[in-house]
């Protein structure tokens, strides 16, 4: 058998491992990507092979930590695409003013600055009191970051930047305070959020929602396993609903592409109509 195909199955063997032990499930990642992202770990911790990291992360909790913290890229920023919270602002916040009480999940959120924006905006439109935010994600390290919402100094200007061109109505230093080179969010903006460890590929839905923002987590899936979640989102969206993608994704060519309509192309923002 050639190298390279010893190499696929054992990295088949290695996804089956981390499904059957610990409920992971990455069989369905992108492969070129999830297969860069095992070498690296595998050279990190000093191995040869592919089957030799399935022997250490087998028995090694903490090398499992490492692998997940490897395999699920946790890039983020606040207001990160700053014309998608404007669109938010301008095209679904009329929308969920209809609603007496509105809830919003937030899976993948990494380490929260998504959903601090999302707090933020919602405060900014009077809507934070009836709203509540149901942030989840696959990596419980990340969520206890979002907890403390506890973020390095020097990302500030970054956020600062973006907060202004979404075009904040007050003035972003007001939501954190300065302790040496750290800021720490307002913890009131959390209030009416709720943080939880959920995996989107093997979690069931949990709620009815009339919004879910699900933003740069699906370009990690194949096609198979984005349509199994574009399943749990339409099943978990209420009619009227609205689906919001980040920039790379859509729900076009998914099988519940009809039960959408557009409402902001670019934004990749839609609204469940069947
Ligand atoms: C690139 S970050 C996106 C963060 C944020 N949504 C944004 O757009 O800025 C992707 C996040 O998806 C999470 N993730 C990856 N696979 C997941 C899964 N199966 N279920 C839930 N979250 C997952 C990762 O842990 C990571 O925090």
């Amino acid at each position: 058998m050639p190298r390279e195909d010893v190499e696929d199955l054992e990295l088949e063997l290695l996804l089956e491992a981390l499904y059957r032990h610990y409920g992971y499930d990455f069989r369905e990642y992108a492969r070129a990507s999830i297969k860069r992202r095992m070498w690296r770990r595998m050279m990190e911790e000093g191995l040869a092979t592919l089957s030799g990291l399935q022997e250490r992360v087998l028995h090694d909790p903490a090398c499992m930590e490492r692998l997940l913290l490897d395999l699920s890229i946790n890039v983020t920023s606040m207001f990160r695409d700053p014309t998608f919270y404007r669109a938010v602002r301008d095209k679904i916040v009329p929308l969920l003013r209809t609603y007496p009480f509105i809830r919003i999940w937030n899976p993948g959120c990494s380490t929260g600055e998504e959903t601090y924006s999302l707090a933020i905006l919602l405060r900014e439109e009077g809507l934070e009191s009836r709203a509540r935010i149901y942030a989840t994600d696959i990596n419980a390290a990340v969520l206890q970051q979002a907890k403390e919402g506890i973020f390095p100094l020097d990302r500030m200007q970054e956020f600062t930047h973006n907060y202004l061109r979404y075009g904040g109505r007050c003035s972003f230093s007001d939501y954190y305070k300065v302790y040496g080179d750290r800021a720490r969010f307002d913890p009131s903006l959390l209030e009416h959020a709720v943080f939880a460890q959920h995996n989107l590929v093997s979690d069931a839905s949990f709620n009815e929602f009339n919004l879910i923002v699900c933003r740069n987590v699906m370009i990690y899936f194949d096609r198979a396993l984005q349509d199994k979640v574009h399943d749990l989102f339409y099943r978990s969206l209420v009619r009227s609903g609205v689906l919001a993608l980040g920039h790379k994704e859509s729900i076009r060519f998914t099988s519940h592409a009809d039960a959408y309509e557009e409402l902001d192309r670019q934004e990749k923002l839609y609204r469940r109509v069947l």
